[in-house]
């Protein structure tokens, strides 16, 4: 299953032509679902309906910062997209906009981040004398240009070069950069190491948590106790990757699956006190996984365990 992305446009819209190409190349984790812009006249919408990608305009004049951008996000939902990619799209966003998107919410900048914030970053890159520029994807965060970086090109400044000959071959750069840059983040969905490490990641925020393996899979108890979470890869060639936690029983089973099928399901061989949640689907909400470990962690840990955590949160 690939990830599905829209991308946030304003303008000519030729990262987003990089990203759709790219999209279009065998395996390509991720597949353009919508590209979106704030400005009804960008080039780059153009190129995204005659390649067939759905595509959606609305202008921002005249609205509210939050208003827009609920708008937006409303279009994004519907797509399907759980992740949303921009691409020149030159607008600040709202915190709530932000905070949907957290995590899943990518930018390209044409700087070196942290350096040059903003704009006219190859200018002040010249000026500065700087023997390199480049290009910065990174996730969202509040503040603008932010957030961590998860991938850099360089680009060097050759003697002569204006902001426009600079910014040609930055983005030269940004449509490598940004393709594998996606790609990459995106497989994290579906990569068992990643989602095991997230997995023991909770796990060991629980008190005197362990790790072995129990039939191939990935197995957290307490030391010297018992087993609160175990994590499923293509267990019995299902194909999927889950997490299996405790719960109170065959009803709080039967009305987890009833709520979402695709989601839950009754782990073969573990009985009525157990679940399976699926973690690869690409919309793990990992604070809700936290709190089915912690929870699980709780139904199996001595009493003089819990009393210590009771008394701790108490503080
Ligand atoms: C790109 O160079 C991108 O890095 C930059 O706008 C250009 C968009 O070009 N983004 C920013 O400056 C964001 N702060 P495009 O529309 O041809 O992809």
């Amino acid at each position: 299953m690939k990830a599905k992305v829209a991308v946030l446009i304003s303008g000519a819209g030729t990262n987003m032509a990089a990203l759709l190409y790219a999209a279009k190349l065998p395996n390509c984790p991720y597949e353009i679902v919508l590209v979106a812009s704030n400005n009804s006249d960008a080039e780059g919408l153009k190129i995204a309906a005659t390649e067939g990608v759905p595509v959606f305009a609305k202008s921002h004049v005249g609205l509210e910062r939050a208003a827009h951008d609920a708008i937006m996000h409303e279009a994004i939902t519907q797509s399907g997209a759980t992740y949303v990619v921009l691409a020149g799209y030159m607008r600040i966003l709202s915190t709530e906009f932000v905070a949907k998107w957290g995590g899943r919410m990518l930018n390209i900048h044409p700087s070196l981040l942290p350096k040059y914030k903003g704009l006219h970053t190859h200018q002040r890159a010249i000026e500065a004398k700087d023997p390199v520029a480049g290009t910065s994807v990174h996730l969202v965060t509040a503040e603008l240009d932010d957030g961590p970086v998860l991938g850099q090109i360089e680009v060097a400044i050759l003697p002569g070069d204006t902001a426009n000959t600079l910014a040609d071959r930055v983005k030269m750069a940004e449509y490598q950069l940004y393709p594998k840059t996606l790609a990459d983040y995106v497989a994290r969905d579906t990569n068992p190491e990643y989602l095991t490490a997230q997995v023991r990641k909770y796990a060991f925020a629980q008190p005197e948590a362990d790790e072995v393996l129990s039939h191939g899979m990935p197995c957290f108890g307490i030391i010297g106790g018992k087993k609160f979470a175990y994590v499923s890869i293509d267990h019995h060639g299902d194909g999927n990757i889950a997490l299996l936690v405790k719960i109170s029983g065959i009803e709080e089973q039967a009305m987890l699956i009833d709520s979402d099928a695709e989601r839950y399901h009754r782990p073969a061989y573990f009985g009525d006190g157990w679940v399976g949640i699926r973690l690869d689907l690409g919309d793990t909400d990992w604070d809700h996984i936290g709190d089915w470990i912690a929870k699980s962690w709780r139904a199996v840990a001595p009493k003089k365990l819990t009393k210590l955590v009771d008394v701790a949160a108490e503080f």
